[in-house]
């Protein structure tokens, strides 16, 4: 018999951290075949015993990091019932995965796929500021000032928004570096200033880069890759 502390089985399984999970012990939302764990120090075998946490069952799964060149007319929320083609599609069944953060159904590019809970609230989580950057074509070209609006930062409807850097790349498209993950974010910024996005595409999350990537097609994260990620 190989038992294990429930605090590890727990943050194993993507419930939450080690020490988060001791007060998820603590706080009774833990069963072990069908009972309240009442010690934290009480440990459990992963093979042998149930262990319940919202009314669900928690088992450990094998951890899976997709990196996905998103191809246009993909959504990437999991919930949209309504949307004829996922972009969970585009990567293995099992273990199931989850985007992390989103992409626009008519934005391309980089988006992670993964089932670590904790790294997904890391990346999601604005404390932690990771870096998105993007390629835009506009509409029309933008002027000068239209430029240096974006640059100074937006008022949007939720929040003022500053981006990192903004800065031309070609006739009419633009480069844009942004730690938000507001929904839409970038094509309200470009809508302020009255023109529109005729294309997106997300280029960067971090250190994860297109590079090795074609459209439509995935890479698993490397042991380094997710290293520095929890990190
Ligand atoms: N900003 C947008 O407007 N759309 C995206 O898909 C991502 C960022």
């Amino acid at each position: 018999m190989s038992t294990i502390k429930i605090s590890k089985f727990l943050s194993e399984a993507g419930v939450a951290s080690r020490r988060k999970s001791e007060t998820l012990v603590t706080q009774g939302l833990i069963f072990v075949n069908g009972k309240k764990m009442a010690n934290v120090a009480r440990r459990i075998d992963p093979a042998k015993d149930k262990i319940a946490f919202n009314g669900k069952l928690v088992q450990i799964q094998n951890l899976a990091y997709y990196l996905l060149d998103k191809p246009v007319g993909y959504t990437s929320t999991t919930e949209d019932a309504h949307a004829r083609k996922l972009i969970t599609e585009l990567v293995p069944e099992f273990p199931k995965v989850w985007p992390v953060g989103r992409l626009d159904k008519y934005t391309s590019g980089l988006i992670l796929l993964t089932n670590d809970g904790q790294m997904t609230l890391k990346l999601t989580h604005p404390r932690y500021r990771v870096e998105k950057e993007y390629e835009i074509t506009a509409g029309k070209p933008l002027n000068e000032a239209e430029i240096k609006f974006i640059q100074r930062g937006i008022k949007l409807e939720d929040g003022f928004i500053k981006p990192d850097r903004f800065e031309k790349i070609g006739d009419n498209s633009y480069r844009i570096v942004i730690h938000s993950g507001k929904k839409h974010v970038v094509r309200r910024l470009i809508e302020k200033t009255g023109n529109s996005v005729a294309r997106l595409k997300r280029t960067r999350i971090g250190f994860l880069t297109l590079d090795g990537l074609q459209t439509g097609k995935w890479r698993p994260l490397t042991q380094r890759e997710i290293e520095k990620l929890t990190e």
